[in-house]
């Protein structure tokens, strides 16, 4: 994708002195008592910031948190939380500036942390007066927010649309220079995991994965839909029976193409969902009436293991059993780790991905580790993602011009 990048202005000495907006996704889980508990995006999110300090630029960012009510800032609202976290990871005081819109005084080598972007009246909905106010703010629009990149809104799109320069941050570009080599130009073959409770959830990336991958591994209880469709008993299992003709037409759009939808060939079971429920393996035709299926079996593990350090490249959503209860983890354990043996390029995102990722220790050995939830899932689904539509419009009328 063609978008203009922050480290090329920065090459290009077009950042010293210049006033630069980072829009950053610094939405991070907080405990009832406002702590951070997970602060992976704000390290996501340092080094643009630094970057664009070294080069001498006045630098603003800001960032959503939750889902507050526009022009009703609360305590909860705060990024309060986030500047802190932030000024201890990056060794200095980071100053939080409320009520931003109309002005905001920092100079050249200074950082400030502009509050919560979406209790601004107007960011929802992208308005266009608001935008206008932001936009006139800088010089220069850095967008660096992967996990709000599917959102149109006033710090995503409509400053984009409107600041004198809009580039990609280097967290963005790295995001979607992995995507691109996911997707766009993958090498073959391409097997893709998705997995997790429901298909209607997953439906529309079910659908446009099986028009390009050489493999789609279906876990969790969309395993189980595609299950009843290959005609199984899945007993008291977590399934969609209604969506059994989708499951049946995205196995029919594989094969139709020469690839395949693996089919579990055993399974792990339990009478009752609980951590310390006996587990038991059993073939995939032998499920009881009262058996509710946890995991898929070794045989199957092994077979997709197989797959997947044969493959080109790897795309990763979701873990393929309730890997939180360790009689039933195998499975994602062990495709945790036949990813991490493959050669293949590969690329996770989600939330539980991203836990498993973390319980099996293989970080380093995943190629790409996305920050977007809802971003990666629609950038799965084979959408155009606003942020970088509008990223790449303006890349376009800059060359233009
Ligand atoms: C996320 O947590 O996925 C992003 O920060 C986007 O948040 P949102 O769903 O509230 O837009």
């Amino acid at each position: 994708m063609n978008v203009i990048r922050f480290t090329d202005l920065i090459a290009q000495g077009k950042v010293a002195g210049q006033r630069v907006f980072i829009r950053a996704d610094l939405n991070v889980p907080q405990d009832d008592a406002g702590q951070i508990t997970e602060d992976t995006r704000i390290r996501a999110s340092i080094p643009c910031i630094e970057q664009a300090l070294k080069a001498g630029a006045a630098v603003m960012v800001t960032s959503h948190l939750g889902r507050p009510t526009e022009g009703e800032f609360k305590p909860e609202d705060s990024l309060a939380p986030v500047a802190k976290r932030m000024g201890e990871l990056m060794g200095r005081e980071v100053k939080l500036v409320a009520n931003w819109v109309d002005g905001v005084a920092v100079a050249p080598g200074e950082l400030v942390l502009l509050e919560n972007c979406r209790v601004n009246k107007g960011e929802k909905k992208n308005n266009e007066e608001l935008a206008k106010k932001m936009a006139a703010l800088c010089d220069i629009f850095v967008n660096d927010a992967f996990g709000t990149a599917h959102r149109a809104e006033g710090t995503t799109y409509g400053i984009a649309q409107f600041a004198k320069i809009a580039c990609a941050g280097p967290l963005l570009a790295a995001e979607i220079d992995a995507i691109s080599k996911a997707l766009s130009a993958p090498k073959r073959p391409l097997v893709a995991i998705v997995a997790g409770s429901k298909v209607s959830t997953k439906l529309t990336i079910l659908k446009a994965l099986s028009e390009k991958v050489d493999g789609l591994i279906v876990g969790g209880g969309i395993a189980n839909t595609f299950m009843l469709a290959a005609g199984l008993k899945i007993g008291k299992s977590l399934a969609e029976p209604d969506l059994v003709a989708e499951a049946q037409a995205v196995i029919d759009a594989m094969k139709a193409r020469g690839a395949a939808v693996p089919i579990p060939v055993d399974v792990v079971v339990a009478k009752r969902f609980a951590a310390d429920a006996e587990a038991t393996v059993k073939d995939a035709a032998d499920v009881a009436e009262d058996d509710l299926i946890l995991d898929i079996g070794p045989k199957t593990a092994a077979l997709l293991a197989e797959q997947l350090k044969a493959a080109g490249t790897i795309v990763w959503n979701g873990p393929v059993g309730v890997f939180e209860f360790d009689a039933f983890a195998h499975g994602t354990e062990t495709i945790a780790r036949a990813i991490a043996a493959s050669s293949a390029f590969s690329i996770a995102g989600g939330g539980d991905t991203l836990a498993a990722i973390a319980k099996y220790g293989i970080e380093k050995d995943v190629g790409y580790i996305s920050t977007g939830g809802g971003a990666f899932l629609e950038i799965l689904e084979g959408k155009t993602l606003p942020a970088f539509e509008i990223l790449s419009r303006r890349a376009q009328d800059a060359q233009a011009s």
